[in-house]
């Protein structure tokens, strides 16, 4: 009776994050020069000591949540669509829920990344209750070693505890490349994600500036496995082609939008690109403006050919789909210069939204039905 409570709860929740989800995404093909998504560093403290791991220390205190309000309230005013609590380990400050709900008050969808290991049925009801809409739970490997305690074995009875009773969303994701000794616990660890009703995705390890390292043979081969997962259609990380060429060893031809449609706000309130370009641009974020949301947009990185930050990947994405609807969809589906090679459905909503002549009634329609202005 209760699980079916918990079932019933999670897809009422679900049905109304994905209506907030549309409404963010329609936004910021909107607004170009609005944060899609700013990570906040609740605490740089963690629990654990991953091998490869340059976000952390061990004796940090949490950052006051006074504090954190403001941060987020700052990020509010200037249209960001998703707050990302990270760390360090969030699950270690004693206001995480606070922080959540401070988010959802703010009209942010709110997500957090942890390593798990403070995850009780108590926390995962607070998390619930604060109106928590994702959570990505990293697993590097299926049993401890000296990289990672992260692991499969010691995670999968939270993951069930998830699974049994988080109301949020869950991914989890797992990491190939560095000095992650088995490259195939990645594949384990998806199909155990997948198993639960969860989703996975895959990190490839980065160096202290965010760059690719050499990947063994083997960890290319399990990168291309992951990427073929079957996702469904509308699924980004389906068509993530900067995995496609870093798995090849090859540099990616892509515009990171650090700075702008994606921020990383350390635990010291300053603006970063992202947590291996700290100091650039390094500005306070109170005095974080809307100019340099649109220069940041504009400015190249040096960084970005063998850059691994999936979660800037991510957005630029968003920015390539706005800005050449018809040619990055056919990138993405593998059928440069044919239209009717894209899928049905894609076919249709391209000829609605962008296309066809009915493109503005069906535009202002959906701007009518998302509530958008
Ligand atoms: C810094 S951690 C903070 C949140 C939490 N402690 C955790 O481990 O999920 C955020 C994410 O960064 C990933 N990460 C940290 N160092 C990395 C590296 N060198 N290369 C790739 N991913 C890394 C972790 O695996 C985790 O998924
Ligand atoms: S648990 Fe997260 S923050 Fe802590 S050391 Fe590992 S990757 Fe870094
Ligand atoms: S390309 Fe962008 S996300 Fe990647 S390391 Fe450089 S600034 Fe960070």
């Amino acid at each position: 009776m209760l699980i079916r409570t918990f079932a019933l709860r999670r897809r009422v929740r679900a049905v109304e994050r994905r209506f907030r989800e549309a409404r963010a995404l329609a936004r910021s093909f909107q607004w170009p020069h609005r944060p899609i998504v700013a990570q906040i560093i609740p605490t740089r403290r963690c629990n654990l000591s991953c091998s490869y791991c340059n976000e952390f220390d061990r004796s940090s205190d949490p950052v006051p949540l006074e504090d954190l309000r403001q941060r987020i309230d700052k990020l509010a005013e200037l249209g960001t669509a998703i707050i990302t609590l990270s760390g360090g380990e969030p699950l270690l400050h004693p206001h995480v829920d606070e922080i959540v709900h401070h988010i959802r008050r703010r009209g942010a969808i709110a997500t957090l990344i942890t390593n798990g290991y403070l995850l009780t049925s108590a926390t995962i009801e607070k998390l619930n209750a604060a109106g928590l809409d994702s959570m990505q739970i990293s697993i590097d490997n299926v049993v401890p070693d000296d990289v990672s305690k992260k692991s499969l074995k010691l995670l999968d009875a939270r993951l069930r505890r998830l699974a049994e009773q988080a109301a949020f969303d869950v991914t989890v994701n797992a990491v190939v490349g560095g000095a992650s000794a088995n490259p195939d616990d990645a594949l384990t660890i998806g199909r155990r994600a997948r198993e639960l009703g969860f989703q996975s995705t895959i990190g490839i390890i980065h160096d202290e500036r965010g760059q690719l390292l050499p990947l063994s043979d083997r960890a290319r081969q399990v990168l291309r496995e992951t990427i073929r997962l079957d996702r469904s259609t509308f699924s980004f990380d389906r068509y993530n082609r900067f995995q496609e060429s870093l798995a090849a060893g090859e540099p990616c031809d892509w515009d990171c939008r650090a700075g702008s449609r994606y921020l990383y706000v350390c635990e010291d309130g300053l603006v970063h690109y992202c947590s291996q370009q700290r100091g650039r641009p390094g500005v306070p974020l109170p005095a974080y403006t809307p100019d340099d949301l649109a220069r940041e947009y504009s400015t190249a990185k040096s960084c970005a050919p063998y850059c691994t930050i999936g979660c800037v990947h991510r957005v630029a994405m968003i920015d390539e789909l706005r800005e050449r609807p018809v040619e990055t969809l056919q990138s993405w589906f593998g059928t440069p210069g044919s239209f009717n090679g894209l899928p049905r459905p894609v076919r249709l909503l391209v000829r609605l939204l962008v296309t066809g002549p009915e493109r503005r009634f069906v535009r202002g329609a959906a701007r009518r039905l998302l509530r958008i202005s």
